[in-house]
């Protein structure tokens, strides 16, 4: 394989997941820093490592298990990533969008992409869970994209519009979940920075002033990707502390694991009326 990725090298990906099992995934799943516990609740699971997957990436991260788990939850053939990879871990854009890729080969038409994020909103506190109406791709504008290299347009255009990355229908759908189960829904946008340090208080003022209401390392690459082809995406950040504008405060990852801890089950409530819905 070379830079880039082909659509002989998504099929090849996509023919393991389907030899491993007879389920046809529609709707992918990918949890975020410490957010993996979700996977556990699939009915019927089929674990496949990312290993054995050829060309994917297997994250290094504390919080993220690397293992892809196909089955059933709600009633819905799901495939969920059991923890990504990031773009400061060293991989490749074109890296971080295969199992994107992948999983739209397989069948999958519909994504529900989570992260941990740092609240910019100064409203947002630790624990709350925000819907992502739209992004802000300053990772992107940086010039690093999954898109980058020869297009296929049998997958999507060379210029894929992005004025409704995030489904409308499916943010409805969980407005209305939250609404049904009492959980507090934020919303806004989330950004995604390279990383991995976080960010200092100049640059929160800045991506505060720029528009942003949550920050991470992640996210914004993989629904690029799946929206240039098409799929549904809904996309939520779980708050995982408050980002530090007037420097008072310190951010850490270990505060981002514990923060998932309350994150989860309140995401895995939210995934679960989506599904019913869907
Ligand atoms: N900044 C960037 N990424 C993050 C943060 C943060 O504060 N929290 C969790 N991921």
């Amino acid at each position: 394989m070379g830079e880039y990725f082909t659509r002989d090298d998504f099929q090849r990906a996509a023919e393991v997941i389907a030899r491993r099992t007879s389920l046809k995934p529609k709707v992918g799943m990918i949890l975020g820093s410490g957010l993996g516990q979700l996977a556990q609740a699939i009915e019927t699971p089929v674990r496949i490592p990312y290993g054995e997957i050829p060309g994917w990436p297997t994250s290094t991260v504390e919080g993220h298990v690397g293992s892809l788990v196909v089955g059933t939850l709600e009633g819905q053939a799901v495939a969920v990533l059991q923890g990504r990879v990031h773009y400061y871990e060293g991989y490749t854009m074109a890296q971080i969008g295969l199992p994107i890729r992948t999983l739209q080969m397989a069948g999958v038409g519909t994504f529900i992409i989570t992260n941990a994020a740092g609240g910019v909103n100064p409203e947002f506190h630790p624990g709350e869970v925000m819907l992502i109406t739209d992004h802000l791709n300053l990772i992107g504008m940086a010039g690093l994209s999954p898109l980058r290299g020869p297009n296929d347009d049998r997958l999507g255009p060379r210029f894929p519009d992005m004025s409704r990355a995030y489904n409308r229908e499916l943010m409805a759908l969980a407005r209305e979940t939250a609404r049904a189960q009492g959980i507090l829904l934020r919303e806004g946008v989330y950004v995604c920075l390279a990383g991995p340090a976080f960010e200092t208080p100049a640059d929160l003022r800045f991506l505060r002033m720029a528009g942003a209401d949550a920050v991470g390392m992640s996210t914004v690459p993989e629904v690029v990707a799946a929206h240039h082809a098409g799929s549904r995406v809904l996309g939520f950040s779980g708050i995982s502390n408050k980002a530090n504008l007037d420097g008072t405060t310190v951010t850490t990852h270990e505060e981002v694991l514990a923060a998932g801890k309350e994150i989860a089950p309140k995401l895995e409530r939210l995934v679960r009326g989506v599904l019913r819905g869907l």
